[in-house]
């Protein structure tokens, strides 16, 4: 890292415009999660005082995000907006070919589709609820090669996104390299708690894929998070720019999806990128299918000029110290009111461990929804479930019972203060402090699909 100015992670832009909060009382709490069926994406976020639902889309652009985009051209063809997308996608991230689309899953959408065949095994380092359900939908089947240690909340291990390449070898050994389409690498793993990948790690497993043929694509939703993390936790790294790391990372792959609704300090996009010509054409096909003409792939010109600003001001390493600073300052808080807290602290939230926090209840009663909506209802902070009814079910009905079953607190990125940390801590131990009488959930609604984001469900007496 460059040397820095200053001590402290405080934020490396100030405030132009600020946008209006609604406060709320308890009772119109009350009464508002029992509308949402305990479920806070059902919540209107006009109900909410500090939303920490997700770090996607809901981020602050900057003045120069805010000037390109009144700079978009809205061509339906071969838009100038597109190119300087592609410009930003190909300098910072070094891949050949770029296929935008609306977001992450639209490109996971396209890229299930062209590279799994009925019967493949996709090993990842664990599961993204899109990411997978878009692997089964093609026909595949996703299979966990995370090192354990990232089951284990309490596990300090540095590099919790590592994959063992034992597990890997198991796989290829039983089922053959050809039924491996390619191996799904997050960078952070959002599932385990924002946990990152070592550079090293990466390379064992690019040796290893590439004696036997296979593919690794990356998941980049928050590569710039994962590179920061390289940066101050890698031998050799910390003399880095966070901007080397990322391409570093990524010429270790052979392509990506990417939300840039994250790392991209955007509110909407993503896109595919590969360096197949074969991959790339089939998809530049099929974009125009389901998100539209392969310039502009459901975004609109703004859209992509402010990515393509984004990208430049994700891999700042100032910009990053305060973006990971801010989520460790409110761990530390929250681990000094005693709450259990996945660790390390990772890179876009705090994982609060639900099973920890709520013993009293079995994972059928939803300890995670439930601390979820008690947040909710303390202190009008929105979280979400990170366990069982994110975990969903297998493609025979079973449910998943993941091992993990956490509350995520995701920080968007450039929009709260310090302040408004310490009212999240705040609100988290005052609902600690009670946590011996609270019950748990039971579920009266759940749809086909990704079941989180609208399942509803009636409190146990
Ligand atoms: N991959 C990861 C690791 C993600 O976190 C997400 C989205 C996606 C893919 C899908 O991208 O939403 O643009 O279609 N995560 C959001 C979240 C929804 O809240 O964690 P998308």
């Amino acid at each position: 890292m460059a040397k820095l100015t200053h001590k402290s992670w405080a934020e490396p832009y100030k405030m132009k415009m600020v946008e209006l909060l609604k406060m709320t009382t308890r009772p119109q709490r009350a009464k508002s999660l029992k509308n949402a069926g305990y479920n806070t994406f059902l919540l209107q976020s006009d109900d909410v005082y500090i939303d920490l639902l997700t770090d996607s889309g809901t981020n602050s652009m900057s003045d120069r995000q805010w000037s390109a985009f009144m700079t978009g051209d809205e061509a339906y063809a071969g838009s100038k907006s597109y190119y300087n997308f592609e410009n930003a996608i190909k300098k910072y991230y070094g891949y050949k070919y770029v296929i935008p689309t609306h977001q992450g899953r639209g490109a996971e959408n396209i890229l299930s589709q062209i590279l799994i065949k009925k019967g493949d095994i996709v090993p990842g380092n664990m599961y993204f609820t899109t990411t997978r359900l878009h692997q089964e939908l093609a026909g595949g089947r996703f299979v966990d090669i995370i090192i354990d240690e990232a089951h284990d909340p309490t596990n300090t291990f540095e590099f919790k996104g590592n994959v063992d390449i034992t597990k890997l070898d198991k796989l290829v050994k039983k089922y053959g390299a050809s039924k491996i389409p390619y191996v799904c690498i997050a960078t952070t793993v959002n599932m385990a708690g924002g946990q990152p990948i070592s550079i090293q790690n990466l390379k064992e497993l690019r040796t290893y894929t590439n004696k036997h043929g296979i593919k690794i694509i990356l998941d980049m939703t928050r590569v710039a998070e994962n590179a920061y993390f390289i940066q101050q936790r890698e031998k050799g790294y910390r003399d880095k720019k966070i901007k080397d790391i990322v391409f570093e990372i990524c010429s270790l792959t052979d392509g990506a999806t990417m939300s840039a609704k994250k790392d991209a300090l955007v509110n909407i996009g993503g896109f595919l990128a590969i360096n197949d010509w074969d991959v790339f054409e089939e998809a530049r096909n099929l974009v125009v299918v389901y998100e539209g003409l392969h310039t502009y792939g459901g975004l609109a010109g703004r859209d992509m000029e402010a990515i393509a600003v984004g990208i430049k001001e994700s891999v700042n390493d100032y910009h990053q110290r305060a973006r990971v600073g801010q989520v460790e300052y409110l761990g530390e808080k929250m681990s000094k009111y005693g709450i259990p807290i996945v660790k390390p602290i990772g890179g876009h939230g705090i994982f609060v461990d639900a099973k920890e926090f709520l013993p009293q209840l079995t994972q059928d009663e939803f300890p995670a929804q439930t601390l979820a909506a008690e947040i909710y209802l303390e202190s009008g902070v929105r979280t979400m479930e990170r366990g069982v009814v994110s975990a969903g079910r297998k493609p025979n009905g079973e449910n998943y019972y993941p091992k993990l079953e956490l509350v995520r607190f995701t920080i968007p990125r450039r929009v709260y203060t310090q302040a408004h940390m310490d009212v999240v801590a705040e609100s988290v131990a005052m609902v600690y402090d009670r946590r011996k009488k609270i019950k748990g959930l039971k579920m009266v609604y759940e749809p086909k699909y990704l079941r989180f984001f609208q399942a509803t469900f009636e409190k146990l007496k």
